[in-house]
């Protein structure tokens, strides 16, 4: 494929159910795409089933070794790589190189602490000095409680945030997988006074009181988030804490067990046996791919208390579809690219490079999230 004629925008890991509504979106940006991923037949079938309009798309279908050298060559001539293959503490990397070799934009889907750490502390630098983005994490999980906290930080004075995350619905298979690892596998840290602080591992369930329901929530720290590592680059804040999860409450009581077990069957294996091991016990809880999301029933909440010395504010972003609004930032992240440069070249979160204005803005211009509630004493 001569350079000229490559698409700018490289979705991987478009067979599965991110990648197809990342399609979906970069179609309605009128964007040309490659769907890319490990299975041709897999991602015509997905293209053609799962993706609304692909008729009216500019695409093509290209499978893909997942080698840091097939990749490489994929993405050479392309500008912004869109990756939505995890878990990503074990599948990123390859992707991460090619994209740096090739001189591409990377975004990713993940909600996974360690990975983002991995990426600030080995690659940023190195992004930053080609003037590219790494943007891990821009989706859902955890970029719109990223919003609702910069919309508290307009009011000067607060730093610390006090923040909750929960969505109904049910995980895809990958999600299931990378959390059950990322339980399993990786510490959880919270931020304090600009330092990362572990989270009690087996502290249990806590339970919450969120905005818009009686009952109280069960909530983990669940992995700690992609918060404290964004927070740890922002001069306003420096304490973060973040619990979240589902509003299932059987599964929430489940998730500690489930964990637990998984852990103690495999602490003796080798880290690739150990993975597969776990990505089975994670098989048995998810296997099938969830039906497309429905508003009523897929929803989220974000609330974000945030506080200083001498005031408070308060922001609550309800919204639905958190896969789609997952699809949406991402195919909006690329049309910015397309354009202009980022905010912020290197490690940025979503609100970095692009600013939480603009993420809300598309956001709210898609029906995903209602006006945020905020409520400021400062
Ligand atoms: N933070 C958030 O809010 C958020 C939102 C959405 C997704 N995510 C994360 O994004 C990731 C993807 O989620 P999903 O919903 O799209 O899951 P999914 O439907 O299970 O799709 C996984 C994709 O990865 C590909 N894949 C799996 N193993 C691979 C391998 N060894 N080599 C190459 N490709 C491989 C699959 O290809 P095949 O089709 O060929 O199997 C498929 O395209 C998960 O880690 C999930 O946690 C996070």
């Amino acid at each position: 494929m001569s350079k000229s004629s490559k698409k700018p925008v490289v979705v991987y890991g478009a067979s599965g159910y991110t990648g197809r509504l990342v399609c979906e979106y970069l179609r309605e940006y009128g964007i040309p795409f490659i769907a890319a991923g490990r299975s041709k037949e897999k991602l015509d079938a997905a293209m053609q089933a799962n993706v609304p309009g692909i008729e009216t798309a500019d695409f093509e279908v290209v499978e893909v070794a997942h080698t840091t050298e097939a990749l490489t060559a994929l993405f050479r001539g392309a500008s912004v790589v869109l990756n939505t293959v995890g878990p990503f503490a074990r599948f990123g990397p390859e992707v991460v190189q090619a994209c740096l070799a090739a001189k591409c934009h990377y975004t990713d889907t993940t909600g996974e602490q360690d990975w983002l750490i991995t990426l600030d502390q080995e690659y940023g630098e190195r992004f930053a000095n080609a003037g590219l983005l790494l943007s891990p994490g821009l989706a859902q999980m955890y970029t719109t409680g990223e919003i609702a906290a910069q919309l508290c930080l307009e009011t000067p004075g607060l730093d610390t945030l006090d923040i909750a995350v929960f969505w109904g619905g049910s995980p895809t298979i990958a999600s299931t997988q990378t959390i059950l690892v990322n339980a399993a596998t990786s510490k959880a840290f919270y931020l304090q006074q600009d330092q990362y602080v572990e989270w009690q591992p087996d502290a249990g369930l806590y339970h919450l009181s969120i905005p818009g329901q009686h009952e109280a929530a069960l909530a983990l720290p669940w992995g700690g988030t992609s918060h404290p590592v964004w927070f740890r680059r922002d001069p306003r804040v420096a304490n973060v804490k973040v619990l979240g999860g589902v509003f299932n409450k059987p599964l929430m009581l489940g998730v500690p067990q489930i964990v637990a077990a998984a852990l103690e069957a495999t602490k003796d294996l080798a880290p690739d046996a150990r993975y597969e091991a776990l990505a089975k016990t994670a098989a048995g809880v998810m296997n099938t791919m969830p039906p497309r999301e429905n508003p009523r029933i897929n929803k989220s909440v974000d609330s974000v208390h945030a506080s200083g010395p001498l005031g408070r504010a308060h922001c609550v972003i309800y919204g639905n579809c958190n896969y789609k609004q997952t699809g949406l930032l991402q195919a909006h992240a690329a049309m910015s690219l397309l354009q202009q440069a980022p905010l912020r070249a290197g490690f940025a979160s979503g609100c970095q490079a692009f600013g939480h204005r603009e993420l809300l803005g598309v956001l709210r211009s898609f029906g995903l999230v209602q006006p945020p509630v905020i409520t400021v004493h400062a």
